[in-house]
């Protein structure tokens, strides 16, 4: 087994991982980023809305504002300090961005500024109309393919970190770009970053890459880091629906811009729900469309822009005008069939105000992570603002404050001998994976109850077992992402099932009440099986 090593590691390449490795550049800090697939596939890279920030040019928006939206949305479990210092790092982080050349809109050279639900104010920058991810994202590959100090490792999939003492040296990966002779590697760091983002393919409907499969917050539970309010997911309104089911992402922006929400008599129904309509935080969008789906009897609702300006919809929206005429729509005279999709975790690895995990020398940032600062509910286009905030922090602390032990020692680790993994993926396995996936929307998804949640605990155990019969953990990658994607769901389905309340994304119908406490629960291995708080 070939040991490689590196100053520090980081698994993932969205855009939390990469600003990471590049501010360590800044530094003077080499690090080698290890990715599952490609630089190019992950969720920064589909990201269309945009990223929050509190700028100086903007004069109708405030720190205090864009807190108070955060705080809102978060019902009750953002965390306000913590909420107030990422917020206030927005305008350095989009100075970042800017200095290292991503294209954000303007209008008549100043920064243009979009609104989403629950904002009070337009704060959103976007850059290619509504491509903004995709953007940030070619910009952050460009430099980091000609920065000395980063080294990439594409199509590794991670077997596990190696900790030990509560102290995490690295991890261990196989890298199958060649299927008929598979590498496993150990890749032994001073510091090791999960970066691995989100948990959108647990469900069967999901605007997420096929990448999203929770493989940080699985690793992490496994090394004993905490994990925390892994019940709260967050399920986007609208997705292109087409007979096939969910496709692709319709951005809140479309709302922002005025898009209305329409039922099968073509009647505008979102007020019906909610006095702010259409633009209402996105819990209560997404249980509006998924209530008006019962009600008409049709897989769908419509969203209708074709009031809108034709030059506006081109300009704003050209990527998903054109991916939604390839499903002959053409959003400039059509409605768009929309139903929700899962879209976001809340949960995820508990860090502090630095990106430090409970596990020492272990850090994380973007969606694996559980910051505080999104809480029940994420407020729209927070979540690129996190990134680049914990990117930013992370680099920093390595840099200036971090323990480095001397890459020599890092030896502690007996040989471990090869697991037996083969590339092949049995039709038996991809038709678990999916059984997976679909018994999560139906009982861990938009509603819950508590007998639900008990059958989906008993299916994931049920699945886990005929994983080990069947050897399916040795398949690479999708044996391993499977056994991640159990280990995750089970961590989801046990918080919502011990959250007796309904709050921001978690709603159970057999309790439809906020309780009075607001609490986070904590899910930790290193203690005892089971959920903590
Ligand atoms: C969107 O464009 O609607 C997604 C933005 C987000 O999830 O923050």
């Amino acid at each position: 087994m070939e040991i490689k090593k590196a100053p520090v590691i980081i698994v993932g390449s969205g855009i939390a991982g990469l600003l990471t490795a590049l501010k360590l550049s800044d530094a003077g800090v080499s690090s080698l980023v290890v990715t599952k697939t490609h630089l190019k596939e992950n969720s920064s890279w589909m990201a269309q809305g945009g990223i929050a920030a509190v700028l100086p040019e903007n004069t109708s928006d405030s720190i205090e504002l864009h807190v108070k939206d955060t705080i809102y949305a978060g019902a009750g479990l953002s965390d306000e300090s913590i909420t107030r210092s990422v917020l206030s790092e927005g305008f350095l982080a989009i100075q970042d961005l800017i200095k290292l050349g991503v294209p954000f809109d303007r209008v008549d050279g100043k920064l243009a500024f979009t609104k989403e639900a629950a904002h009070s104010t337009p704060r959103i920058l976007h850059a290619g109309g509504d491509a903004t991810g995709r953007s940030v994202q070619d910009t952050l590959i460009r430099k980091t393919l000609q920065d000395p100090h980063i080294e990439v490792l594409e199509a590794c999939v991670a077997v596990g970190l190696m900790v030990r003492d509560n102290r995490c040296y690295g991890v261990h990966v196989v890298n199958y770009e060649n299927p008929d002779n598979l590498q496993q590697v150990i890749l032994m760091a001073q510091h090791t970053i999960l970066a691995t983002g989100g948990i959108g393919r647990l469900y069967s409907q999901t605007t997420n890459p096929p990448i999203a499969t929770g493989d940080g917050i699985a690793l992490a539970y496994e090394a004993g880091a905490k994990i925390q309010d892994m019940e709260f997911v967050q399920f986007h309104p609208t997705a292109f629906r087409s007979e096939r089911g969910v496709e692709f992402l319709i951005s809140e922006a479309l709302r922002g811009e005025g898009g209305i929400l329409r039922d099968i008599s073509g009647r505008a129904f979102a007020r019906d729900y909610h006095p702010d309509g259409e633009l209402a935080p996105r819990d209560v969008v997404t249980r509006s469309i998924s209530s008006q789906i019962r009600k008409d009897g049709r897989p769908f609702v419509t969203l209708d822009i074709t009031h809108l300006p034709v030059e506006t919809i081109e300009h704003r929206f050209p990527n998903i005008l054109k991916a939604c005429q390839q499903f002959g729509v053409d959003i400039r005279t059509d409605q768009i069939p929309v139903s929700p999709a899962a879209h976001y975790g809340m949960g995820g690895v508990v860090v502090d105000t630095l990106g430090q995990t409970s596990v020492q020398n272990l850090y994380a940032v973007g969606e694996v992570i559980s910051s505080g600062l999104h809480g029940a509910n994420r407020l729209a286009s927070n979540s690129l603002l996190e990134c680049l905030v914990f990117a930013r922090r992370v680099a920093a602390h390595i840099e200036t404050y971090s323990e480095n032990l001397p890459l020599e020692l890092f030896n502690v680790f007996p040989a471990l001998s090869e697991s037996k993994l083969v590339s092949h993926q049995p039709e038996a396995l991809k038709a678990a994976i999916q059984q997976l996936r679909d018994m999560m929307w139906q009982y861990a998804g938009i509603l819950r109850d508590a007998d639900g949640l008990k059958q989906a605990l008993a299916m994931i155990a049920a699945l886990e077992k005929e994983a080990h019969q069947a050897g399916y953990f040795h398949y690479v990658p999708q044996g391993l992402e499977f056994r991640n994607m159990l280990i995750t769901s089970r961590l989801i389905c046990e918080a919502a099932l011990l959250r007796e309340e309904s709050r921001g994304a978690q709603y159970r119908t057999d309790f439809p009440e906020l309780s009075p406490e607001a609490r986070h629960y904590v899910q930790q291995k290193r203690l005892a099986e089971g959920v903590r708080q």
